[in-house]
């Protein structure tokens, strides 16, 4: 998939390095959001097998992680996913930018990509976004994309530190007759799959 400034792809193991570079050179700013960035840095082995899980689960239509590149494919920007653990007919969107890169608009174009897909290609009724409280820049990212702020779920997510207490969970939803209406459909996106 290609937006105006991102290339989105499924993960290939072989881009087992380049994520390692971009997750290692991120980790204090993941570390404020992102679990799995406290068991980082890893060895680029271990990095390759967790990518050749995400291709299975791709593949088997199990949970849809994908790459966010810049358009040539050179370095890696950030990764999004598309989650099914929010029930039927609905997809959860995740995503998260690399620290030399935010504040640029990135998540929010690479969210919308993702929104499109959803209602788009998987026809879904619901798309959501889950987001910490504390969590600014996310936020702000549901919010462009007219998501409505729909509950503060308490003590859901767990927590950031191992050994740390759980956090609150702000779920935003954008439904199917939502969608047209929304700014997430005029970001422009070629070969939505
Ligand atoms: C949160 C995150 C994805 C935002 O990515 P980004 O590419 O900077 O987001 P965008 O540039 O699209 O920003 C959207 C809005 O948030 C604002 N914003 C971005 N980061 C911000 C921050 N740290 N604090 C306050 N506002 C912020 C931007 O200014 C923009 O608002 P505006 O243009 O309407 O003023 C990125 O900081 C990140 O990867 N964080 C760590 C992982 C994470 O938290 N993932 C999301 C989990 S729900």
């Amino acid at each position: 998939m290609l937006t105006e400034r991102l290339l989105l792809r499924p993960y290939d193991p072989d881009d087992a390095a380049l994520l390692k570079e971009a997750v290692d050179t991120s980790l204090d700013h993941l570390r404020r959001f992102m679990d799995w960035a406290w068991t980082a840095p890893e060895p680029v082995g271990v990095v390759r097998k967790r990518l050749r899980a995400f291709r299975d689960a791709f593949r088997h239509g199990d949970d849809w992680i994908y790459g966010i590149f810049d358009p040539d494919g050179s370095a890696i920007v950030g990764g999004a996913g598309l989650h099914r653990r929010v029930g039927p007919e609905a997809l959860e969107i995740g995503y998260w930018i690399r620290a030399s890169r935010v504040r640029q608009g990135l998540a929010t174009e690479a969210a919308a990509a993702l929104t499109r897909l959803a209602f788009e290609r998987c026809g879904v009724v619901r798309a959501e976004i889950h987001v910490d409280p504390a969590n600014t820049g996310s936020l702000a990212v549901a919010e462009r994309l007219g998501y409505l702020r729909e509950a503060t779920l308490r003590k859901r997510l767990p927590p950031i530190k191992p050994g740390g207490p759980r956090r609150d969970e702000v779920v935003f939803s954008l439904l199917d007759d939502e969608y047209p209406g929304s700014p997430a459909v005029r970001f422009a996106v070629n070969g939505l799959d």
